[in-house]
């Protein structure tokens, strides 16, 4: 939540900072500013809405510098007002800075310096940061960020400039993500690696409790005690060409349509033979596995729906005890945690507070942990250790898509591997959900060729009061997930039912304006669920059902039928969440909504 982006070099301050808040907006949309030093002083513009209408006040007023630091915001303290963006000015207009977090003392720190005669001039939490450091700054810029870090509680990533201090920007990290690069004569930091990428792939990520100087000439890390110290850079494996839009009006479409290659990219090196293979990235033994009795999965938001996903398939191939946690809940039971705990954390960012704080708590408490990451080298990565990459490459558009199919995928294959490697899958199984799992990028393919009859189905039902997605079995966790996107980025009302539990509450709802999307492949539940449908109809809700090529009968329950390619009855999930991404693609084009940056939401969400 919020972006952060600092340049120093020779090339055109406003314009890499601007282009760098661009690439980082789907962190946070609400407002957008700017500062630079120029011959000793700092000036800054700032506006709510866009980072494009920022760049049009810079354009306006000529704005230049020499150095600089730019934000994209996610409101948390104070209203979406001009006055609340940062960047943050202390009243002596010595210090300047953009921070990402939350400052959890910050009305203490704000008494105390009111008390001192210092003038605030924002509702922010970061205003008592940028007073602070001004009122104890006496020209050694180190000196005074030790003793902010000292003051200040919470999370918090910082980037800073000193108004005397004319080649150096200054970062500090702790809880909230920050990345620092160096090439030739330019220094840069931001949130997010992506930002990066067209300047250099060779990046230090900030670790919690440290700081770092940025000058044309190098970057120098240090504790929050002031001690230097050595630290190593990273090579980002992606480039700057994959954070484009191409030939799609939205990144969401565009990663829609990655996923048959997606999926490919997850097998690749896991799957060979008919046979899963996982030990060149986890030297665990048959031993170690064996001793771990409980599975635990947590993640948020979408991750959370992956796990869900994998439960269910894991449950048919083997005898697991599997909880699927939400992590901001995870934290906060008393769920039994220990060495006999295998705690599995999924994040798309690697980055989001809830999964971070669940996944130290249950390292602190001696379970085994694994990552499952869309972002090599994010902070829990680099926390846990354990972990399996989604190679589905930067996801750009706020609703995750082509990271959901990448995790299930990939959680297949860690379903899968687990049982064999405690003897419980057998040969033939793995042969055919292998089998299977290779057939899943042609059949997403032939999915994606029904778009335009998934755009007319989305335009018919777009002015709807809302929507019910059932599904049993394995079709209900990619229901969960269908409902999510539609409400994610059309802001109308979906939830998503076991189809079986309508009848205990929910059916209350239906009437003929409140459409059900029922996920009907065929299969064992599929008379089951039929009956349900049939409840809904005796309720004149319109039916929209997801069934399998060749059903002929489900044509007697709905007009608005979605075929789906056959699959084995674990890897519905695969193909059941497409065209679901799809319709909540349309529906809320239709409605004529910011698909890729939806309102109230950011991609990572790295605050509790
Ligand atoms: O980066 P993470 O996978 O940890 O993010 C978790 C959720 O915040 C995320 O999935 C969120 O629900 C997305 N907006 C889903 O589209």
């Amino acid at each position: 939540m919020c972006g952060i982006m600092g340049y120093i070099g020779d090339r055109e301050t406003t314009k890499v900072i601007l282009e760098g808040l661009a690439k980082h907006e789907y962190r946070g949309y609400d407002s957008a500013g700017i500062a630079v030093i120029k011959d000793g002083k700092i000036s800054e513009l700032r506006t709510t809405g866009r980072v494009f209408q920022l760049a049009e006040k810079v354009a306006a007023e000529h704005f230049t510098g020499d150095f600089g630091i730019g934000h994209t915001r996610w409101a948390t303290h104070g209203g979406v007002t001009e006055n609340n963006a940062h960047p943050h000015m202390s009243s002596d207009n010595n210090v300047v800075l953009v921070h990402n977090g939350i400052i959890e003392n910050a009305r203490e720190i704000r008494a105390e310096l009111e008390a001192q005669g210092i003038k605030f001039h924002t509702e922010t939490d970061t205003e008592s940061a940028v007073q602070y450091l001004g009122w104890v700054y006496n020209g050694d810029p180190k000196e005074a960020i030790v003793k902010l870090t000292r003051r200040i509680r919470g999370a918090f990533a910082l980037v800073i400039m000193f108004r005397d201090r004319n080649n150096e920007i200054w970062v500090a990290r702790k809880g909230s993500p920050l990345v620092v690069g160096h090439a030739g004569n330019e220094g840069f930091c931001a949130s997010d690696p992506t930002a990066l990428l067209e300047f250099t792939r060779d990046v230090w990520f900030m670790d919690d409790d440290e700081m770092a100087r940025i000058t044309k000439e190098d970057c120098i890390f240090f504790d929050f005690e002031g001690r230097e110290h050595e630290k190593k850079s990273m090579h980002l494996d992606w480039d700057a060409a994959m954070t484009s839009r191409g030939k799609y009006p939205h990144f969401m479409l565009k990663e829609i349509h990655e996923q048959p290659d997606v999926v490919a990219h997850s097998l690749l090196g896991r799957v060979a033979n008919g046979e899963v293979d996982l030990s060149h990235e986890l030297s665990w033994t048959a031993e170690q596995i064996a001793g771990w009795k409980k599975i635990h999965f947590v993640a948020c938001g979408t991750s959370h729906y992956a796990t869900i996903v994998a439960a269910h398939i894991m449950e048919t191939l083997g005898n697991f005890e599997i909880r699927t946690e939400v992590a901001s809940e995870y934290r906060y039971r008393n769920i039994p945690i220990g060495p006999d705990t295998l705690a599995i954390f999924v994040s798309q960012s690697g980055e989001t507070a809830d999964t971070l704080h669940a996944a130290r708590l249950a390292k602190a408490k001696g379970a085994k942990c694994l990552v499952i990451t869309n972002v090599r080298s994010s902070t829990i990565h680099r926390e846990v250790g354990d972990a399996l990459i989604t190679p589905a490459g930067p996801e750009i558009g706020v609703a995750a898509t082509k990271t959901f199919t990448a995790q299930i995928t990939v959680l297949t294959l860690l379903g899968m591997y687990l049982a064999k490697m405690r003897g419980e899958l057998s040969p033939e199984t793995e042969k055919r959900l292998t089998t299977a799992l290779m057939d899943i990028p042609s059949k997403l393919a032939s999915i994606l060729t029904q778009e335009k009859a998934i755009e007319q189905t989305a335009r018919n039902f777009a002015d709807a009061r809302g929507f019910f997605f059932i599904g049993r079995g394995l079709a209900y966790p990619p229901a969960l997930e269908g409902a999510l996107k539609l409400k994610e980025i059309s802001y109308l009302h979906a939830e998503a039912y076991p189809a079986g539990e309508m009848k205990h509450g929910p059916i209350a709802l239906l009437d003929k304006e409140l459409p059900v999307v029922a996920l009907v492949p065929q299969g064992e539940l599929w008379e089951k669920t039929i009956s349900n449908i049939e409840e809904s109809m005796a309720r004149k809700s319109p039916i929209i059902a997801i069934a399998t090529e060749g059903d002929s009968e489900i044509s007697h329950y709905s007009e608005n039928v979605i075929y789906t390619p056959k699959t084995e009855p674990e890897l519905f999930p695969f193909i059941a969440v497409v065209p679901l991404q799809l319709f909540a693609y349309y529906v809320a084009r239709q409605r004529g909504c910011d698909i890729d940056m939806p309102r109230n939401l950011a991609k990572s969400v790295t605050v509790e």
